[in-house]
Formats: structure tokens, C-alpha cells, sequence
């Protein structure tokens, strides 16, 4: 039985949403009335017909409804009195800083909207982002959505190949880039990449780049034009395309761990209802918030919770192009007492990370504003949450393990800052989300036993279909009858608190025992040895699969036999003989993708002399 921390009252008696059951309550008793509510702080060029038209897999939310997104991002706070609070603040690898306010940050977009206008941009055409994490990169996404363009934003560690299948799959009409991204102090080329990937793809007209190396780079063909001279002489206005609420918005092709990339697509309304609820209430995001979400905008995670999300809330967010451990380790700690952060979003590979770098980094700082912190991407390992909550947040700050895709667009499943606290658990379903543990037949399973999460009727900010593949979409609904099947293996607790074990596909059958991929790693990281651990299952003649570990030992520690017994133990005596571990092996690092996850197919194929199949998402 893990711990139970307990936040300081005053953190629920303040908070946007006090009370968990209330709420809840509320949404049960009626849905609608509950949605609404949201929906009626937003701004709407014209009001919506009705809530929500539910013809399962398709979902219309705020039919009727007519609204620009960025409106709400700009517009009222710059009328609202937040016209000279800082929306935006941008720290970049050598440590330059650029500050916007609402009406700087309102009036970059509108001229780059106009910019794009004269260029010919016009509702609905595609455009695909190549661009660094600089101001630029959300000024040119805002841009798009003024005009009613879809942006689709492709990471900028991604290599040519991987772009180019998006800008095909995507038919983008253009591409904005810049000359380079700034990485560890080094110019990495983002253009040469373009330049590639845009050979046979001839849907393609206009490449926008932004210079920043000095002098400029040549910009050679008819094709190319430089992103400050399609802003130069542009009016500080540009009337907003009003979308209806099911206009798409964006497609975001997934990181794609398994299989080829989807083009996941996002519309304008309930998209923008859903992340500014889960902003609001699961950030609790006040006016006073300083924001620093760590994500690049290349993932969901940047559209949801570093644009959309908080911009729509009038945040201040922070934005950053630097790495965590350049100039040195402690860097996101000088970060978070430099501009004085209050609430820092960011995944279990980072604090793994910086565990394995050890306290004396955080140390130096002083991280007294921290108010909230969050986690998300994987399951957050008791330890790393222990870690996090004892050496970031000095054991006063509550950590929201917050779990979604790029499929669901918004938080789904977490703990609000009020609630009780279980490492390991992300935690309940946010009011308005109805999820389960089901077996495959779709029957709830009861407390303790795992099983397959799903999500039982639509949410606002769900995808409303995957580009160019209707089939794929519906395959999500139609595994389990009215559920969403999530992908992703579970456990639920006497109270609720949801435990997600990892991918249901990287579930290891041993001996007819189901273990998720993520329980094993868990327990090989609760070892005061372990910094990182991936594990695949092996075919075995006699048990099916056998366990095989990859390890990363923490600096200081080396491999032997002797510690391999140790571990192997150590995972017998955790979760129980049936998960030890085969075999260990120590390496130096693992296949990831660039968001972060293992590759353990990778692995697998490795260690089994098989073909990894599509690499195209793996990092270096
Ligand atoms: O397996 C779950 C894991 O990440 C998957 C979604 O990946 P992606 O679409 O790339 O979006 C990541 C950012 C939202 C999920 O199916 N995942 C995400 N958050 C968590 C998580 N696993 C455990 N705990 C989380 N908090």
C-alpha cells in the first residue's frame, strides 16, 4: 500500500474547483446544463443550437454554434484589462529573453494573419509547421486559426521523411519553417530538412522561414519568402474567420510507437471548450499564474496546454527552447526562480532524468513559487512522484499526474489539487469524463483487477476523425460497443484512483499472467540503482514470454552480476516471481521516441535479430 499525501487545505478552499463530488455531481445530474455552463464563458460569434448531436462514433458539440479561437486567446483579454499583462515570455537556449504582452502578442498575430491573407491563405487550407520553439512558432499558429487554416505542426526533430509524409498526407498548401533550431548552444538546420522533404510534394507553393542566423541565409526560389516580410506594412488587425463550432481546427499526426503516423483531427469548439475547462480547473490557473509548461508545441501537449489551454485562460506562460540539462542540470531550476513559476507541467522522462543528476541541482534554487505541479506523457513510478513532490515541490505542492492523448485533446484522468494524492495513480476521471477498466467484452471490472480503460460516451475536446481514414477512426469505437478503447492497460482502487500500467499492447503475457510493460519498469526503478528501465517480452517455449530488462543504472553505479541477481530480486519481492526479469542488461541508453517514449519494440526486434520495422519517430 503506497503513501496518501494530503495538500494544505487552503489549496482546496481557493481552488477553481473545491470540490470534486460536487462537481460531479453536477455533471451527472445534467450533462448539458454542465457543458454549457463552460461553453458561456467562452466568447461565440453566434450561440450554438444545441449542446451535443451524439450519433456514436460521431460526435457534434455546440452544433450551430459560430466562434474563432484565437478571439478567445486575444481579443477579450486585450479588451478584458489584460491588454498589458504579459501573455507570453520566451527564454531561449543561450539564455535571450523576449517578452509579449496580450496586445503585442494580439497584434504579431494579426499581422502575420494578414501576411498569410495576401499570400492566399483561406479557411481550410493546410499548413504544415516545421518551426523551432520560439515566439514565432505561436504566432504563426494563432495566425493560421485567425484566418481558419489548419495548422498541422510537425516536431522539428523529426527528419525529412517523416515531414514529408505528413505534407503528403496532409496535401499542406505551405510550410513554415525556420533556418535552424538552437540546440546545447549548436545551429541544428531545420530548412535543409524542409528542402528535402518537399521534393514530390507538389501541393506545396510557399515556404515560410523565419532567419534568425546572421548574416541571413539565401532564401533561393520563387517558392521561399521570409517570415518578417510577410508581417512588413501588415495592419495590426485582421477580421477573425468565424468557423463553425466543427470546423476543423488542426490535425496533429501522433508520435506513433507503434504502426504508421494517424492525422488526428481537432475541431474548432469543443476542442477549445474542453482545454480551457481542464486549464481552469485541473491547473487551477489564477490571474497571478506564472505558467511554464516544458513541452515543445510539436505534441498535443503543446497545442492543448501551452496555446490553446492557458491563452484561452489569459495565462502568462513561459516558453522555452532550451534543453534541461545545458548549460548544466540545473537550468529548468534557474528557469523556475528566475521568473518565478508557479505552476511547471512537464513528463516522468524529464524527472527521471533529473533524478539521475541528483538533488544538489534543484538544490541551488530557490523554488518557493511553485504552487502546482504536473506530470504527463507516462505513468509517473511512485518513486519519480516521491522525488518530484519531496525535492521540487519540498513537500508541499501538489503534483497533478494527468493522464490523455492526442486523441482526447484535454486532460481526461488525474487528481485535482484539493483531492487526496497516490503515487502511482494519475487518478479519478475529471467531471465530464466517464472512463472505465472493462474486460474485452466491456464489462466493469471490479477494484484491483486490470483490465483495458475506457472512455464511455463523447467529451468535448475528443478527435473528430483521423485525416484521410475513416476506418482507422472508427476503429476506437468499435473494438468494445459504446466505449472508446483508449489503448492503454489500467487498475482502479476502492476509490476510484485509476492506475494506467502502460500500452495495452505492451502487455507481456507470462505464464498466462498479464504484466504491463510499465509495472516491471517500475519496480526496476524503485531500486536505488536504477535510472531508467525498459523491459519486452521474450516468445518461451515454456512460459509463453519471458521478462528481459534493459537498465540504465543512476550515476555512481555499475553493473555486475551481483546487481543483476540483486534486481531480479528486487522485482520478485515488488510485484512477485511471475514479473523477474530473465535477463539484465545494462546500456547506456534506450530507443525513444522524440517525445520521449521507449521504442520497446526496438528492443524487441534487437533482441530477437528481427527488422524494428518503421524508425522514422525514433530520436538519434
Ligand atoms: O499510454 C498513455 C500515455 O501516453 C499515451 C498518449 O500518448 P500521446 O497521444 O502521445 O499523448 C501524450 C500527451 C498527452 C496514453 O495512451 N500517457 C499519457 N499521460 C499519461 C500516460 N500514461 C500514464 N500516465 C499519464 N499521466
Amino acid at each position: 500500500m503506497s503513501k496518501i499525501y494530503h495538500a494544505d487545505p487552503s489549496y482546496r478552499t481557493n481552488a477553481h474547483m473545491p470540490d470534486y463530488y460536487e462537481a460531479l455531481w453536477r455533471f451527472k445530474d445534467d450533462p448539458e446544463t454542465y457543458w454549457a455552463k463552460v461553453a458561456g464563458e467562452l466568447v461565440w460569434e453566434k450561440k450554438w443550437d444545441r449542446i451535443l448531436d451524439w450519433n456514436p462514433p460521431y460526435a457534434a458539440w455546440f452544433p450551430g454554434g459560430k466562434l474563432n479561437i484565437t478571439v478567445n486567446c486575444l481579443d477579450r483579454h486585450v479588451n478584458d484589462g489584460k491588454r498589458n499583462k504579459v501573455a507570453l515570455i520566451f527564454r531561449g537556449d543561450d539564455g535571450g529573453e523576449k517578452v509579449l504582452t496580450y496586445r503585442q502578442l494580439y497584434r504579431e498575430v494579426n499581422r502575420f494573419a494578414n501576411g498569410l491573407k495576401e499570400l492566399g491563405v483561406k479557411k481550410g487550407d493546410r499548413i504544415v509547421f516545421y518551426m523551432p520553439f520560439i515566439p514565432e512558432h505561436v504566432i504563426a499558429i494563432l495566425a493560421c486559426a485567425r484566418l481558419g487554416a489548419i495548422h498541422s505542426i510537425v516536431y522539428a526533430g523529426f527528419g525529412s521523411e517523416a515531414l514529408h509524409a505528413r505534407i503528403k498526407d496532409s496535401k499542406a498548401r505551405f510550410v513554415i519553417t525556420a533556418d535552424v533550431s538552437i540546440r546545447r548552444g549548436r545551429s541544428i538546420s531545420l530548412k535543409s530538412i524542409v528542402d528535402e522533404a518537399i521534393v514530390n510534394a507538389s501541393t506545396v507553393e510557399k515556404v515560410i522561414v523565419h532567419r534568425r542566423s546572421y548574416p541571413p541565409i539565401e532564401l533561393y526560389s520563387e517558392m521561399e519568402m521570409d517570415f518578417n516580410d510577410v508581417m512588413k506594412g501588415q495592419s495590426h488587425y485582421c477580421e477573425p474567420e468565424i468557423m463553425d463550432a466543427e470546423d476543423p481546427l488542426f490535425i496533429l499526426y501522433t508520435s506513433g510507437t507503434t504502426g504508421t503516423p494517424k492525422g488526428v483531427l481537432h475541431t474548432c469548439g469543443g476542442y477549445l471548450v474542453g482545454t480551457y475547462y481542464t486549464t481552469k480547473y485541473v491547473f487551477d490557473m489564477k490571474d497571478n499564474d506564472v505558467y511554464w509548461c516544458t513541452a515543445d508545441p510539436g505534441w498535443i501537449t503543446g497545442h492543448s496546454y501551452i496555446v490553446y489551454g492557458p491563452l484561452s485562460n489569459g495565462a502568462t506562460i513561459i516558453i522555452s527552447e532550451s534543453v534541461p540539462d545545458y548549460p548544466d542540470p540545473g537550468i529548468w531550476w534557474e528557469i523556475v526562480e528566475e521568473f518565478g513559476v508557479t505552476i511547471m507541467y512537464t513528463a516522468p522522462t524529464a524527472i527521471r532524468m533529473f533524478m539521475k543528476y541528483g538533488e544538489q541541482w534543484p538544490d541551488k534554487y530557490n523554488l518557493d513559487s511553485l504552487r502546482i505541479l504536473g506530470s504527463v506523457g507516462e505513468p509517473l513510478n511512485p518513486e519519480a512522484f516521491e522525488w518530484f513532490y519531496r525535492v521540487i515541490g519540498k513537500s508541499r505542492v501538489p503534483i497533478v499526474d494527468t493522464w490523455w492523448q492526442t486523441e482526447t485533446g484535454m486532460h481526461m484522468i488525474t487528481t485535482l489539487i484539493g483531492e487526496p494524492m497516490k503515487p502511482g495513480f494519475a487518478g479519478k476521471p475529471l467531471p465530464g469524463v466517464e472512463a472505465d477498466v472493462v474486460d474485452k467484452q466491456g464489462n466493469s471490472l471490479p477494484p484491483g483487477k486490470t483490465g483495458l480503460l475506457v472512455i464511455k460516451g463523447p467529451w468535448p475536446a475528443m478527435m473528430k476523425g483521423i485525416w484521410n481514414n475513416e476506418e482507422r477512426y472508427r476503429h476506437y469505437w468499435s473494438q468494445i460497443e459504446g466505449c472508446y478503447t483508449v489503448g492503454d492497460l489500467a487498475v482502479r482502487d476502492k476509490d476510484g484512483y485509476i492506475m494506467i500500467l502502460g500500452r495495452s499492447d505492451d502487455i507481456i503475457i507470462v505464464a498466462g499472467h498479464n504484466l504491463g510493460t510499465a509495472e516491471v519498469e517500475s519496480a526496476l526503478i524503485s531500486h536505488e540503482t536504477v535510472a531508467e528501465a525498459a523491459v519486452i517480452g521474450i516468445p518461451d517455449p515454456l512460459k509463453g514470454n519471458i521478462i528481459k530488462a534493459s537498465v540504465i543504472l543512476r550515476t555512481g553505479f555499475e553493473g555486475s552480476e551481483t546487481l543483476s541477481n540483486e534486481l531480479k530480486y528486487h522485482v520478485r519481492m515488488t510485484i512477485g516471481p511471475i514479473a523477474m526479469p530473465s535477463e539484465i542488461k545494462f546500456v547506456e541508453s534506450l530507443p525513444k521516441t522524440r517525445s520521449g517514449k521507449i521504442m520497446r519494440r526496438v528492443l524487441k526486434a534487437e533482441a530477437m535479430g528481427l527488422d524494428p520495422g518503421d524508425i522514422s519517430t525514433l530520436e538519434d
